[in-house]
């Protein structure tokens, strides 16, 4: 597996890269875990390689967020990447990626105005703006993203459509611990008690899905009950729990179209994000 510290290095492998051959692209911002390695795995069974990027992005982060002490564990992250048949990371330093002064940003207007994009300002254009940097240096034919995400999906799906980029953006499944917590590189910040409490977030939504199973369609009867019982648990903030078309990510009243349950809640210090899709 190759590791390259440097755009001009990567720049090269993939010049080199015999024409027939595919490239598959997961990006990351490190910590990995067995979602991660779940899109790479995926990527593998479609592209001859693939292709991990690690980089945490600090344009995505806001003034009061984890930049400085998101996680940052190189060495284990590269030994998955090995043991998952990647072929190549592109780790690039912050300095190389970013020149001093750089000043061009990417912006999909609209669907970044709900959800995480209404408290996290800024976040979504930092997203667009490392992801399509990236796209322009890695070159994929497929890049992966997890539905853990989904607004960031969704985005992104945009950007590619909007700007004519030549890849296909493939949402994967979210991946659970056995408890049904999603797996996100920021539950190492939980303790042991939050870790439990923050089960409620996927009960929550399962009980909501097999409420619009059974037929219910209003918004504010699923975000009721899953307000009802995530309260149960004792968070330390509620940021949003809502219902939203999964076209344009605004709130509905009635799901009577394809639509995501979504909530961001807050245990300690620590901000969760979930969703399932409905329909
Ligand atoms: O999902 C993430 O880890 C990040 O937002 C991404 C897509 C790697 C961009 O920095």
């Amino acid at each position: 597996m190759e590791i390259f510290r440097t755009i001009a290095e990567y720049r090269d492998w993939r010049k080199a890269l015999p024409s027939g051959r595919s490239v598959g692209f997961v990006p990351t911002m490190g910590a990995l875990h067995a979602g991660h390695m779940r899109l790479a795995s995926e990527s593998r069974s479609a592209d001859s390689d693939t292709v991990v990027s690690i980089f945490v992005n600090p344009l995505q982060f806001g003034p009061s967020e984890d930049f400085s002490r998101y996680p940052r564990p190189f060495e284990a992250d590269a030994k998955l990447c090995s043991e998952a048949g990647v072929a190549a990371i592109l780790a690039p330093e912050a300095a190389d990626f970013y020149p001093a002064d750089f000043s061009t940003y990417v912006e999909v207007a609209g669907l970044d105005k709900y959800l995480c994009g209404a408290s996290r300002p800024g976040h979504f254009r930092g997203v667009t703006t490392v992801v399509l940097k990236l796209f322009h240096i890695v070159q994929p034919h497929r890049a992966w993203f997890g539905q853990k995400d989904i607004q960031q999906a969704l985005i992104l799906k945009k950007m590619v459509r909007d700007m004519s980029l030549d890849l296909d953006l493939r949402i994967v499944p979210t991946v659970r611990e056995d408890s049904g917590l999603a797996l996100s590189s920021r539950n190492v910040y939980l303790n042991p008690d939050e870790k439990t409490r923050a089960t409620a977030l996927s009960k929550a939504l399962f009980t909501a899905k097999s409420a619009w199973e059974k037929g219910e369609r209003s918004a504010a009867a699923l975000t009721n009950g899953m307000r009802r019982e995530i309260e149960a648990s004792s968070p330390t903030r509620i940021d949003y729990i809502e219902a939203v078309s999964q076209a344009s990510l605004a709130p509905i009243d009635t799901l009577d179209g394809p639509a995501v349950l979504a909530l961001a809640v807050f245990y300690g210090k620590t901000r969760l994000i979930d969703n399932v899709l409905l329909g």
